[in-house]
C-alpha cells in the first residue's frame, strides 16, 4: 500500500512482519498493535522515559523511534526480560524494595536498569543515579530504586538471574495470578 513501510523486526525474540506509516511511533506499535502494554506513554516527547525499551541492547524512548527505520532490529519490552512464569532479578529487586508506588514509571526505569547492568554489573550510587536522569518517578521513588539496583546487583553476582513468579508472589503476599 503506498505510503505505508515494510519492516521486519524482533520483539522480545519472537518475528513480526509490518506494514506501517511512515510516522508510527514504536510506542504506538508496540502498545497498540502487538499489545506489549508495559511499555508507558507519559510525555510523549522523550522527557520522562516511562517509554523506554531496549532496541539492539541500548535504551531508546520508544515515543521517539519511528517503527519503520527498525527494519532487523531487536526489540526488548518489560514482558520479554524474563521467560513467562518468571521474573528477572531486576524486578523483584524492585518489588522487595518498596520502591514501587503508583508502578506507571516502573518499566521505564528497570529497562534501563538492565541495560545498565548489562554494562556496568557493580555501578556505584552515583553511577545509578546519573545513569537514571533521564527517567521521572512522579511518586518520587529515586532512593528506592538506587536501592532496588544495588539488591539486583546482589542477586546477579550469586548468579540468580529469575525468579519463580508464582513463589515470589506468595513469598510477598501478593495476588495470585488470575
Ligand atoms: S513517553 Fe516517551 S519519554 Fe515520556
Ligand atoms: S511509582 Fe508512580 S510514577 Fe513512579
Amino acid at each position: 500500500m503506498p505510503g505505508l513501510h515494510r519492516v521486519r523486526f524482533k520483539v522480545n525474540g519472537r518475528e513480526y512482519e509490518l506494514e506501517v506509516p511512515g510516522h508510527e511511533r514504536l510506542l504506538d506499535t508496540l502498545r497498540y498493535r502487538l499489545g506489549f502494554v508495559g511499555v508507558k506513554e507519559g510525555c510523549g516527547r522523550g522527557e520522562c522515559g516511562s517509554c523506554i525499551v531496549l532496541v539492539n541492547g541500548e535504551p531508546r524512548n520508544s515515543c521517539l523511534t519511528l517503527t519503520a527505520r527498525l527494519n532487523n532490529a531487536e526489540v526488548t519490552t518489560i514482558e520479554g526480560i524474563a521467560p513467562p512464569g518468571k521474573l528477572h532479578a531486576i524486578q523483584v529487586a524492585f518489588i522487595e524494595t518498596g520502591g514501587v508506588q503508583c508502578g506507571f514509571c516502573t518499566p521505564g526505569f528497570i529497562m534501563m536498569a538492565k541495560a545498565l547492568l548489562d554494562r556496568n554489573p557493580d555501578p556505584s550510587d552515583e553511577e545509578i543515579r546519573e545513569w537514571f536522569t533521564s527517567n521521572i518517578c512522579r511518586c518520587g521513588s529515586y532512593n528506592h530504586y538506587v536501592e532496588a539496583v544495588k539488591k539486583a546487583v546482589e542477586y546477579l553476582r550469586k548468579g540468580i538471574v529469575f525468579f519463580d513468579e508464582r513463589e515470589v508472589r506468595e513469598k510477598l503476599h501478593l495476588k495470585p495470578l488470575g
